[in-house]
């Protein structure tokens, strides 16, 4: 396979205010480099030069929406507070000035903000059931009041990206974070309308969906980032089948969803291999949405992203072959590179141009520095 193989990738994609000149994303990556929850100089730069190496669409490591239990770290950033807003508003125009569009992730971590949060230690942990992933008691759980308030964070959240001139946002819905809490049955024990059924479970993430879409009007972008794996707990599913996953997706589509990211480890895994044997899950989220995917997940690298942290975290770098066929499938739209963006600012460019051994491999010191 040869460069041409990626001609498509380098064709502009549009959908609502979301205008991208190829289907290259940066994958939403944490990095705490933001002090007191506010973006500096040092952020803008850092995707600044993701956007000038080629990537079209920068989606921002997570953001803490404004609920005091978001999250527990204090140098992860804020998408609330004057501070932050003017911090991310200078990254949003750097993002720009190199044409690319850019989104923030919205994150509220539920349970796995965990027992001992540096920021407001004060505020008790806030889940569906207060039960941790491990399936242990943790925190409590939402009162229907609550949940009420939540929302309304989400939709802050929301209204103050578009405000500092954020292209849309991206919900974090994935790794057994909050909205994910509530899909998966571990960590849902939930006896009102939010729990039970596959249908209950969905249906505060879709009510957060539909909150914000009141909010931002029809034009902006809503990005929704699910997942089947949860942190440490890889072979964790919200879905079964591909009929569970339509319960699950075809909620949040009538809710105001316009792309879907479905965060796997490896994106060329099929997904229901009993069904089909190649489809990952972009390409099941796409067939049964209809809607735009992006897919994700060991682009270019040989090593899932989950040894990151690890000792052997360092990854090599690998042929594209798999993504160029997949994306002739027809089962995505864009794909999000992670890893391969953190350890190469100019990964996308080098891909474009055919310079696929220039591109530098991936290492652990590229999570503890930002450059
Ligand atoms: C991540 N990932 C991640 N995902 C997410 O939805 N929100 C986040 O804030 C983070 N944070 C994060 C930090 C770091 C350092 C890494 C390496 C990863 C997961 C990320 O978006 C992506 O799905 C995985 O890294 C898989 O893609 P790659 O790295 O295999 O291309």
């Amino acid at each position: 396979m040869t460069e041409t193989a990626s001609a498509g990738l380098f064709t502009p994609f549009e959908t609502k205010s979301l205008k991208l000149r190829n289907r290259f994303a940066m994958a939403p990556m944490t990095r705490a480099f933001s002090p007191g929850g506010v973006p500096r100089e040092n952020v803008a730069e850092y995707y600044r030069r993701r956007a000038a190496g080629g990537t079209s669409l920068i989606i921002t490591e997570g953001t803490l929406i404004p609920d005091p239990a978001a999250g527990p770290d204090t140098r992860v950033p804020h998408i609330y507070g004057e501070d932050s807003l003017d911090g991310w508003k200078s990254v949003v125009d750097a993002v720009h000035a190199e044409g690319s569009v850019i989104i923030p992730q919205l994150w509220h971590l539920g349970v796995q903000r965990g027992d001992s949060p540096r920021l407001n230690p004060e505020v008790t942990t806030v889940s569906p059931s207060g039960i941790a992933l491990d399936g242990t008691p943790l925190g409590r759980a939402f009162t229907s009041s609550d949940l009420d308030q939540l929302i309304q964070y989400w939709v802050d959240a929301a209204a103050n990206a578009k405000s500092v001139g954020f292209d849309g946002v991206e919900l974090h819905g994935a790794h057994g974070y909050l909205l994910d809490e509530f899909l998966w049955q571990t960590t849902n024990l939930r006896d009102d309308r939010f729990g039970g059924s596959l249908e209950a479970r969905t249906r505060f993430p879709a009510e957060v969906v539909a909150a914000i879409r009141a909010e931002v009007g029809d034009d902006f972008a809503i990005v929704y980032r699910y997942s089947q794996w949860k942190a440490d707990h890889y072979d964790a599913r919200i879905a079964q089948t591909p009929q569970e996953l339509e319960k699950i997706l075809t909620p949040l589509v009538d809710a105001g969803v316009d792309v879907l990211h479905p965060s796997t480890r490896r994106h060329w895994i099929p997904e229901f291999p009993e069904h089909d044997a190649t489809r990952g899950l972009a390409g099941w989220t796409k067939e049964i949405t209809g809607l735009p995917t992006i897919t994700v997940g060991s682009v270019g690298l040989d090593k899932e992203f989950g040894s990151a942290w690890g000792p052997d975290g360092a990854s090599g770098t690998t042929d594209l072959t798999p993504l160029f066929e997949q994306f002739e499938r027809g089962e995505f739209d864009i794909v999000a590179v992670g890893r391969a963006l953190l350890a190469d600012a100019e990964w996308v460019n080098k891909v474009e141009s055919g310079r696929l051994n220039e591109r530098i491999a991936f290492t652990r010191d590229h999570i503890t520095e930002l450059v």
